[in-house]
């Protein structure tokens, strides 16, 4: 296996000690290397500082908005797979690059609200608020204090509830795309709303398939990557047919990549055939800032902006942008579970 802790350090190993730190490099530093003046072309990783520096400093680096508003659904019912991780450093990632963004915590866990840096104690207006109708979504988006144009609607523990209270409400699968309507009436200007899901296919993950047109799965370069993806691809057939006509596979994101394994390439071509188009050329590498990050209440793109793990997720959200939502390829059904 790849994932023991010897091979989770591959962090910035392209630094220049003492000089290209993203922790300390700003574009001044640019002009007083001791190497005198070295411009982006020159080399890459003075390429990368550049660019990490001018994200930096708000947004100089921009991409296009979307024609109309993006509603995306990061879903895989396994757990640890990067869902999360995934989320709101894609979410920083097109933030930084001009986007409004909205993420909305559907996970009890709340590590989504936790990584932006939001509070999330029980009595926070929440997900869970919204979805059982005692909050609107005014009252439940927060901003995340790294950028303004990130939003997040927090999760609580009270949401490990829900899936039990929707049961028998009216309109239960309906609730949050009435809440995302609701938030874009109050005049939010929301160009992406990234759902973070919870490692089940219960209620709450139907919630965000019927909320969203897009689902963006990520895929740990693991042992047994695709299981369960069969099941997951026939319960976005299941809500496409029943209650979705539009709902579709948009984008896959190999995450935890470890280059040094054959595993990792192995993974990677696998999940390729299987999805074709749909999986971003950008990989995110397994990365010790990228995972360091929640523990201060930032993505990785605030905590080491210059980073690798910042740097795969700023390409990510890139490509993303540049993808219509209409140009999906069709995906293959994966029989991945049956390994
Ligand atoms: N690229 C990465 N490099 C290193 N650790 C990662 C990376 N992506 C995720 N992790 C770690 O893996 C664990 C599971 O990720 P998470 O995003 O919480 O998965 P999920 O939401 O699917 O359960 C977390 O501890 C997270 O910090
Ligand atoms: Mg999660």
């Amino acid at each position: 296996m790849s994932n023991g802790p010897a091979n989770v350090s591959r962090e910035t190993t392209s630094r220049v000690p003492g000089m290209l730190d993203s922790g300390s490099f700003d574009a001044d530093d640019f002009s007083r290397t001791p190497f005198g003046n070295i411009s982006a072309a020159d080399t890459p990783i003075a390429a990368e500082a550049q660019r990490a520096s001018q994200v930096r400093q708000g947004g100089t680096v921009s991409i296009p908005k979307p024609k109309e508003q993006r509603v995306i659904t990061v879903a895989n019912q396994k757990g640890g797979v990067g869902k999360t991780t995934t989320t709101v450093n894609l979410a920083a990632a097109l933030a930084l690059q001009g986007m409004r963004v909205l993420v909305v915590d559907l996970d009890p866990q709340g590590n989504a609200s936790t990584a932006l840096g939001v509070p999330h104690h029980s009595g926070v207006p929440s997900s869970y608020e919204l979805l059982i109708g005692e909050c609107t979504a005014a009252e439940a988006i927060q901003q995340s204090p790294h950028n303004e144009r990130l939003l997040c609607i927090p999760a609580t523990i009270d949401l490990a509830g829900a899936e039990i209270e929707l049961v028998s409400m009216v309109a239960r699968e309906n609730r949050l795309k009435s809440a995302i309507q609701e938030a874009n009436l109050a005049g939010y200007d929301i160009d992406y709303v990234m759902i973070d899901c919870p490692p089940s296919l219960g209620l709450l993950t139907v919630n965000a398939m019927v909320a969203a047109k897009e689902v963006l799965i990520p895929i740990q370069c693991e042992y047994y990557a695709l299981e369960g993806v069969g099941q997951l691809l026939r319960n976005i057939g299941l809500v496409q047919a029943h209650l979705n006509p539009e709902l579709h596979v948009s984008t896959v994101v190999l995450t935890m990549y470890d280059g040094r394994t054959k595993l990792a390439d192995q993974v990677a071509e696998e999940v390729r055939g299987h999805f074709g188009d749909a999986v971003l050329r950008s990989v995110i590498p397994r990365s010790v800032k990228v995972s360091e990050a929640p523990g201060y209440g930032m993505t990785v793109l605030d905590y080491d902006p210059g980073s690798r793990g910042a740097m795969s997720y700023l390409d990510a959200g890139r490509e993303m942008a540049s993808r219509s939502a209409r140009q999906a390829t069709a995906v293959p059904v994966a029989d991945g579970e049956s390994r």
